[in-house]
């Protein structure tokens, strides 16, 4: 899973590829690396490391066409030799590839049984030499990469320069690639916001599409060549100014950011009323997405009266059940770009459904006819938090215009977030006896265990602190084995009936020598139990501040997971 782009034409290809790059690191940032084609044939530059190496290291250069990849590992380690772009066993292609290839090992057999080596462990080198292999029995580039995606099961998006041409080659299935017109000339890349440029012409390829593009541009698909049209597309406006976390930049800006998204989807014609009406008349609803958006989608079963089923993408996706004409969907996605959920849009792509992203520009946002944007703005670092938030409130407004209920309580979320966000002592000095432990219970009931699930997520993924989230009339039926003086627990309680019983988990607890944390929130207000995600995530800030680790870029993470 990574970032991918390729540049044909009078650009500064040094600036323009590792600029891209670094924007593009959001896909991953294991390794990084740069191909590209000069008088003096193909030069490759590439390195075990995040692009900051590239800026390091790659002295400035001219071509005629360049290539640049940011990598999450799939196939094989971090290293040198699984580090794209690759280039084929007699140097005629050099190539970058974002996907998976499920059957590369048979390709790979076939290769070595020709006489090919290869060093690495990657699919993508694999398919460097299926491609000089197929291309030298028949001499034709674009013949050769219509028998490559023949001979391929699984997602890719290549961008390939050839030895003897100023011109890249493409082939597209499965996971986005898009064709972008400049001034200087053309850019085959993975996203819009690879290129810093407000106003953008793009145009995206099919499945199964191949071409070349140098001056001109060539798009096939199974021999039949395809006319194309450019969109344009005018980017929000995107501030990622440098900062030093953007974690706690984007914690801070978060009630702002919500309290606009409130203002404009409270107004009824934003959700339109035969979206509600359409939703409310299905059998059955299912709310499909990952990680954290999965979490949102728990909120919403929650609150509205109807039948709800919230599936992760990656599940829904192989899950054999016949699907039900009568059923409606909800697709969560705050990048707008995850595999699994853009599987999942596939599987149902003619029943009724919606889409909510933070991306109005995503491959979900295209797909999607009815589609609602959280309107928080982009998320840089890989945790997400204001995003979540944005995701519940959406989803919130949207469950209570079906049930026909009001939600005044919404308007007042910005505030008590805001006096969380003043309070931030408290949680420092929390955070500083956290931050001792290795291994760490969040337990709640009802609609704060949902709570415990994001906040338990949050604080593993970016302290590396072990921690999981139990329902708390579960402890005693096996987790209570695992508390000691060393293994702390963090109750979430909103609702004042179950303190009582809440009150016996922690005495359980305490005699067993475990130190149990326990925030009071207002039981009153109805979305406490969303302040407390918040005040949890700034506990996951401020022991990864202090444990001093890479808090915006967690290790073997991607802010966007377009592989499955
Ligand atoms: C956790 C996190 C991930 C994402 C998940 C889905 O902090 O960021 O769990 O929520 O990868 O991503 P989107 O919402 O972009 O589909």
């Amino acid at each position: 899973m990574c970032g991918i782009i390729g540049l044909v034409g009078s650009f500064n290809h040094y600036d323009v590829l590792l600029k891209g790059l670094k924007r593009l690191e959001y896909r991953g940032y294991d390794s990084s690396g740069i191909g590209y084609l000069n008088k003096d044939g193909i030069v490759i530059n590439k390195y075990p490391e995040s692009v900051d190496t590239l800026f390091k290291e790659v002295k400035k250069f001219t071509a005629y066409c360049s290539i640049g990849h940011t990598r999450w590992a799939t196939h094989g380690k971090v290293s040198y030799k699984n580090t794209h772009p690759f280039i084929s066993k007699n140097g005629l292609f050099c190539l970058v590839h974002n996907g998976t290839i499920n059957n590369f090992l048979t390709l790979k057999e076939e290769l070595i049984s020709n006489g090919y080596i290869m060093n690495g462990d990657t699919d993508s080198e694999v398919l460097v030499n299926y491609l000089e292999y197929l291309f030298l029995n028949n001499h034709n580039i674009l013949l050769s990469l219509k028998l490559l995606d023949s001979k391929l099961d699984g997602s890719y998006s290549l961008v390939i320069i050839s030895k003897n041409e100023e011109a890249l080659y493409f082939l597209k299935n499965q996971t986005s690639l898009l064709l972008i017109e400049k001034e200087e000339g053309y850019v085959l890349t993975s996203d819009v916001y690879s290129l810093d440029d407000k106003e953008i012409n793009y145009y995206e390829f099919e499945d199964h599409q191949y071409g070349k593009i140098d001056n001109n541009v060539e798009i096939y698909k199974n021999d039949i060549k395809i006319s194309h049209n450019f969109k344009r597309l005018i980017k929000d406006d995107v501030n990622i100014n440098s900062c030093s976390c953007y974690l706690e930049k984007e914690l801070f800006e978060c009630p702002a950011l919500i309290e606009k998204e409130i203002q404009y989807y409270s107004k009824s014609e934003s959700i339109p009323q035969n979206v509600i009406n359409e939703l409310n008349s299905k059998r059955k609803i299912y709310v499909i997405g990952c990680g954290t958006s999965f979490h949102a989608g728990l909120i919403f079963k929650e609150i509205v009266d109807k039948e709800v089923e919230v599936i992760l993408a990656s599940e829904f996706i192989y899950q054999n059940k016949s699907l039900n004409e009568n059923d409606g969907y909800i697709f969560i996605s705050q990048s707008g770009e995850t595999l699994d959920v853009i599987r999942s849009i596939e599987k149902v792509k003619n029943a009724f459904f919606i889409s909510i992203t933070n991306n109005k520009d995503s491959t979900i946002s295209r797909k999607s006819k009815y589609h609602f944007d959280i309107m928080v703005q982009k998320e840089i670092s890989v945790a997400s938090t204001k995003a979540y938030f944005g995701e519940v409130v959406f989803l919130y407004i949207l469950a209570k215009r079906m049930n026909d209920e009001n939600y005044k309580e919404i308007f007042d979320l910005p505030f008590r977030m805001n006096q969380i966000k003043s309070n931030i002592k408290e949680i420092e000095t929390l955070a500083y006896q956290v931050k001792e432990y290795k291994n760490l219970l969040f337990l709640g009931k009802g609609i704060d265990y949902l709570s415990c699930l994001e906040c338990s997520l949050k604080l593993k993924e970016i302290t590396y602190i072990h921690s999981e989230a139990i329902y708390l009339g579960e402890l005693k039926h096996g987790p209570l084995a695992l508390i000691n003086k060393d293994f702390p627990s963090i109750i979430l309680i909103t609702n004042d009936e179950l303190k009582e019983i809440g009150e016996i988990s922690i005495n359980e607890i305490k005699s067993r020598d475990g130190k149990v944390f326990i925030k009071q929130f207002d039981s009153s207000y109805k979305l406490s139990f969303l302040l407390q995600v918040y005040y949890y995530d700034f506990l996951a800030f401020l022991v990864a501040k202090n444990l001093g680790v890479n808090i915006d870029k967690p290790r073997n993470l991607a802010k966007s997971v377009t592989v499955e």
